[in-house]
């Protein structure tokens, strides 16, 4: 014989017992994690937004020891307070709760207020992190190879090797790639973390706040010396680790003076392409005839916006008239030749490749009314 009872009437004085215990354990773990000395597992913060990720692990860690608590607890007090006893039958059964609106309403609302509050705490990092267009950002950008990392910065040719410094307290915007298989950069003290995937451009925007040298570490296994694409491990067999990276947070003085260093330093380097005159006759090119065209072959690729907003390539807009526009991928300042001749012969760099005029069907007016297109947009 089944007995069904409401599911309050069984909750007898044992229950409550153990719920203000259970309770009073959720609010230790709460108040652990409120005031946890985080630095202890992870690095001090040095970047914007690297404290609200600290405030969302806080909250992650306090709701999810509480949680813990509450269904390990349940399960544990249930399994011992309602176990068979020696004179059940062999087809007893509990107590039957189906059907149970009360209980049902409750289990559905709170799990779900709880999973909205989740997601707009986490999404409001996520826009500062993915979307949010800072004025004035430092657009760099950081390669993954196997097995170190490089850097290109605005107006320095090739590439920057060893350490990638930045200014303090300047926003950035850091597109980050691969040339070869997927790596991942992480710099712990900032709190985070983007995969390098081949053939995409991934993005993240933040604001180093202390000066300091910061370790770069790779977090996506890419090979036998995934383990050296670390600043954590400096040296290896007491000798220095070449491919060991960190990230300097330099004062806006000592950033200018490195960043200037490797201007010099790389003035002649170019990768370019084998010429870089155009050999297209560019005059009478139609600007509205490129407006089409560019629609039509280009789009997929590259935005109209700003070089930092990437597709594959680099945003074009004011490619040709843009001071603050990084050189050409292939080292050049940008010119309608230099353009031109990127469009007919393609390029394949450390970002990736950018097929070839005939690969992409077009012609020498093609090019041309493409370069004064490109040119039209201020
Ligand atoms: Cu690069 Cu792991």
């Amino acid at each position: 014989m089944v007995e069904n009872r409401a599911a309050g009437a069984s909750l007898d004085r044992g229950f409550w017992t153990v719920t203000a215990v259970l309770a009073l354990l959720s609010v230790a773990g709460i108040v652990y994690w409120s005031t946890a000395p985080l630095d202890t597992i992870m690095p001090v913060v040095a970047a914007q937004p690297g404290e609200q990720v600290d405030e969302l692990l806080r909250f992650m860690a306090a709701s999810g020891t509480a949680l813990f608590i509450f269904v390990a607890g349940y399960l544990l007090y249930f399994s011992i307070a309602f176990r068979a006893k020696a004179s059940d039958g062999p087809d007893a059964i509990g107590v039957q709760i189906h059907d149970n609106h009360v209980l049902e309403f409750w289990w559905t609302l709170i799990p779900t207020l709880f999973v909205v509050l989740l997601s707009y705490l986490s999404i409001r990092i996520w826009y500062q992190i993915q979307i949010a267009q800072p004025a004035n950002g430092l657009v760099v950008e950081s390669i993954g190879h196997q097995w170190y990392f490089t850097f290109r910065y605005p107006q320095v040719n090739g590439e920057v090797t060893g350490e990638m410094h930045l200014p303090v307290n300047q926003p950035v915007v850091l597109n980050v790639t691969s040339s070869d298989v997927i790596h991942s950069f992480w710099v712990p003290a900032f709190r985070l973390k983007a995969d390098m995937v081949p053939g995409l451009i991934n993005t993240i925007r933040f604001t180093p706040t202390k000066v300091g040298r910061y370790p770069i570490v790779c977090t996506e296994f890419c090979g036998t010396d995934h383990g050296l694409m670390s600043g954590e491990i400096p040296t290896v067999d007491g000798k220095p680790n070449n491919g060991a990276e960190f990230l300097v947070v330099d004062t806006p003085a000592n950033f200018q003076k490195w960043y200037h260093g490797w201007q010099t330093k790389n003035a002649n380097v170019s990768n370019a392409l084998p010429t870089t005159s155009g050999t297209v006759a560019l005059t009478g090119g139609d600007a509205a005839a490129g407006k089409a065209l560019f629609a039509q072959k280009c789009s997929a690729c590259h935005a109209l916006g700003p070089f930092s907003q990437r597709i594959v390539g680099p945003g074009l807009k004011g490619v040709l008239h843009d001071p603050t526009h990084p050189n050409l991928v292939d080292g050049q300042p940008a010119t309608p030749a230099d353009v031109a001749s990127i469009l007919q012969k393609g390029f394949t760099g450390s970002l990736g490749t950018m097929p070839n005029a005939t690969a992409n069907g077009l012609s020498d007016k093609d090019i041309a009314n493409l370069v004064a297109y490109l040119n039209s947009l201020k």
